[in-house]
């Protein structure tokens, strides 16, 4: 390449990040969100909110829908707001993917599960990104925020992006940005937690930083797609591998007849070095039991076994069976089996005061309960029907007088706990509940 060719190429790459970050800065820039669920929809809100035009893309027509309707369908994210986003028409929704042809950024937020062999399920990613590069143009902004495995935006989104003609750090800007918004939290939300972002080269970087900081509290950029990637999977990782150490030391005291909460809340007095987690039913929800998976495939590749995170997947994974084990001793105590009986749960989403039932312990723990040939109902304040086995149930007010058993898998803050001791024949608490009450009928993890 020639002095002048050079030239050439350096003032057509400036243009577009000058022209680019521009629109950022001025708040014309148009912004696209892929995926409209949990991570995406508070995203999409997030921009509305600071003023600017917001298209998102849904392949479920029941959330373009709603959302052209002014209904959210996210609990974190108010009806109330959603409606003024669409009336001022700073958001608005679609199916079809030829909108990008008028966006200046876009971010991912699409699923990213394990096939049953526990293998990364890219599908979601390809496809958006196919569907993008179709109506892709020089000078635009393009994030990857679902979890995934290190290397997934550079080797695999990068290549589908550049077929549509344009250059990554040239005329289009890619970066990865871990999503880490908590579903029912009501101190961090999408706006106030620090936001990673990684581009493929320092001018990527540049513009993701640029963008985010425009709606988010605090931005903390990296070098690399690859290290924001990790960043995610080490998190993430962090929780597993401690919350099966948790349910490993809850089956050591079960068997020693230590209370593991009164342990565990005595242990975290220490000012240092010890940070609490605790046991529970098993894991669920879309990324702790999942995201390690994406390290441990990625990394035996790389030719390094992932040991922690299959020890603390064996042993979270046999936390369901462990309840049976003690809902089954329990009723035993009181002379009845198991098969037969009736067992009411209360709670089946997968953690306190929110909808999402995904990779609930609570579907494996009633799945296993019905082999055994128990009868089984629940309450869930959120959760009004379940389909499970085939079958489909409905939440219960209250506890049966009939239920022979109540587990807590899910301590919602609205159970009513003390009637619930008084009204119930027996109860297995796997979330330390009733800490506070004292009873016979009271059995703890
Ligand atoms: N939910 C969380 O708490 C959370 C937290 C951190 C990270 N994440 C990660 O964020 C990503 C998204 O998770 P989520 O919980 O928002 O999922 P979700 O299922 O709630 O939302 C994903 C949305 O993407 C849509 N979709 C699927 N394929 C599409 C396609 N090709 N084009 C357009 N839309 C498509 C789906 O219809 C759905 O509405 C995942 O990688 C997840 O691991 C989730």
């Amino acid at each position: 390449m020639d002095s002048i060719a050079v030239a050439s190429e350096e003032t057509k790459r400036s243009a577009h990040f000058e022209q680019l970050t521009n629109k950022i800065k001025n708040k014309t820039a148009r912004v696209g969100v892929v995926g409209l669920g949990y991570v995406g929809l508070p995203l999409a809100v997030e921009y509305a909110n600071e003023g600017y035009s917001v298209t998102g893309i849904d392949l479920q027509a029941s959330k373009v829908d709603q959302i052209n309707k002014g209904i959210s369908y996210i609990q974190d994210v108010p009806t109330s707001v959603v409606e003024r986003v669409v009336a001022a028409k700073k958001l608005r929704a679609a199916a079809d993917f030829s909108v990008v042809a008028e966006l200046d950024t876009i971010n991912i937020c699409v699923p990213t599960p394990l096939r049953k062999t526990k293998d990364p399920d890219m599908s979601y990613i390809v496809s958006a990104c196919e569907e993008i590069a179709k109506y892709i143009h020089p000078g635009m902004l393009v994030i990857l925020e679902s979890t995934t495995y290190p290397g997934t935006t550079d080797e695999l989104v990068r290549p589908i992006l550049e077929k549509a003609g344009v250059v990554v750090g040239e005329d289009l800007f890619l970066c990865f940005s871990p999503e880490r918004v908590d579903p029912g939290n009501p101190k961090f939300n999408t706006k106030n937690i620090p936001k990673v972002v990684g581009g493929t080269t320092p001018a990527c970087t540049e513009v993701g930083k640029l963008f985010y900081s425009q709606a988010l509290q605090n931005v903390i950029p990296v070098t690399s797609t690859q290290v924001a990637e990790m960043v995610k999977l080490l998190e993430n990782t962090f929780r597993m591998i401690n919350i099966g150490l948790a349910n490993e030391i809850a089956i050591m005291c079960s068997r020693m007849g230590i209370n593991v909460w009164e342990v565990i809340e005595a242990a975290a007095t220490k000012p240092f070095g010890f940070m609490p987690f605790y046991p529970g039913p098993g894991l669920g929800g879309h990324c702790i039991p999942i995201d390690p998976f994406y390290l441990s495939w990625k990394s035996k590749q790389a030719g390094v076994e992932a040991r922690f995170i299959e020890l603390a997947g064996h042993i979270n994974g046999q936390m369901p069976h462990f309840v049976i084990d003690k809902i089954q001793n329990a009723l035993n105590d009181q002379t009845k089996p198991l098969r037969g009986s009736h067992v009411h749960i209360l709670g089946v989403a997968y953690k306190r005061d929110i909808d999402d039932v995904r990779e609930s312990p609570a579907l494996d723990i009633i799945h296993l309960l019905n082999q055994r040939g128990a009868k089984v109902t629940y309450s869930d304040p959120f959760v009004p029907t379940l389909s499970i086995d085939g079958i489909q149930l409905e939440a219960q007010d209250g506890v049966p007088a009939t239920a022979d058993c109540a587990v807590i898998i899910t301590d919602h803050v609205a159970f009513d706990y003390k009637s619930l001791v008084r009204d119930a024949a027996l109860i297995v608490d796997t979330r330390n509940a009733l800490k506070n009450i004292q009873s016979d009928k009271i059995v703890r993890l």
